[in-house]
């Protein structure tokens, strides 16, 4: 494909270090979104951050949203402080203020990691970011390499989306559609849209213990109580159903999702959808200890 579609892992890739900005609000709506859909919950972990400074890594941070709600969630340690470091490969989402305790790091998830970070976080966060990796086993692998960043007795935490509409089709046909495009266009570009589901025995057969997973559905348009975050989020999931529908009719015949006509009106349809039925967008948190 010679443009990729909107925040696909190519998308961010080619994006480098252009400015990225227009995405923040996307993500941030998502973030609200996921947080409220679980119950405000952004740490799954039973970490203790008053008894002693943490160390935290943030992967595919964007401009460090997570760290810095996370940061200002938790209780100080009785002496020192907490340490977050978020890495992306787009530095220019990075925030141009500097918070305590909050560094960025340009990092390539398919990378491997700086030697000097093996067994030294208390808590690695991987939310969203592990379908850059590529294929179901790369994104398996930099589970693995994440899991050896973690100190014994320490805990990695996934968020990943199932990327298929939970709700009947006759309920949301649109927003079927939706999830439809993501998935062509991601196995187009040979990345595995579906391995949220087995994150979790990832992280078992790795080894880890007290392996947890929750479902969270982020609510969208007028399932969502909160009306404001119920338009914003109807807005971000038009950028993206924009984004993967013209990806979508870049594809070889064989591979689109739908043809071009419906393509074409999938968002303007969808919209209709959303601000008349809503929609649910499927979160998975997983987690689980590295022994000690
Ligand atoms: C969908 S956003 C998720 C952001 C954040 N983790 C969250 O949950 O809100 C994906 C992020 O991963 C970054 N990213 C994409 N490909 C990457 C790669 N190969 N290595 C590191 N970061 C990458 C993007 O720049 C973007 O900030």
């Amino acid at each position: 494909m010679a443009n990729p579609a909107y925040s696909t892992p190519e998308w961010y890739l080619q994006a480098k270090d252009r400015d990225v900005s227009s995405d923040i609000g996307r993500l941030t709506i998502y973030h609200f979104g996921f947080k409220q859909a679980a119950h405000g919950t952004l740490l799954f972990v039973p970490l203790d951050f008053s008894s002693a400074p943490r160390a935290a890594l943030d992967v595919g941070t964007a401009d460090g949203l997570w760290m810095r709600e996370v940061q200002s969630s938790v209780s100080a340690p009785p002496a020192g402080e907490h340490s977050f470091i978020g890495t992306d490969i787009n530095t220019s989402f990075f925030p141009n203020t500097v918070t305590k305790g909050i560094t960025y790091v340009k990092q390539d998830v398919k990378d491997p990691p700086p030697e000097a970070w093996r067994n030294s976080f208390d808590l690695i966060n991987l939310r969203m970011i592990l379908i850059a990796a590529g294929s179901g086993a790369a994104q398996r692998a930099a589970v693995n390499e994440h899991i050896k960043l973690v100190k014994p007795g320490g805990w990695v935490q996934i968020g990943d989306c199932d990327r298929i509409c939970p709700t009947p089709e006759s309920e949301n046909p649109r927003y079927h559609e939706m999830f439809a495009c993501i998935r062509a266009v991601c196995e187009a570009s040979g990345l595995d849209p579906l391995e949220a589901s087995k994150m979790k025995s990832w992280l078992i057969e790795a080894g880890l213990e007290e392996v947890e997973e929750r479902t969270a559905m982020r609510a969208v348009g007028k399932r969502n109580e909160d009306v404001e975050l119920g338009r914003l989020g109807v807005e971000a999931d038009l950028l993206i159903a924009q984004g993967f529908a013209t990806g979508a009719k870049g594809l070889n015949a064989s591979s689109k999702p739908l043809p071009d006509e419906r393509l074409d009106s999938l968002v303007q349809d969808l919209k209709t959808e959303l601000n008349e039925v809503g929609a649910y967008f499927p979160m998975r948190f997983i987690w689980g200890r590295k022994p000690f």
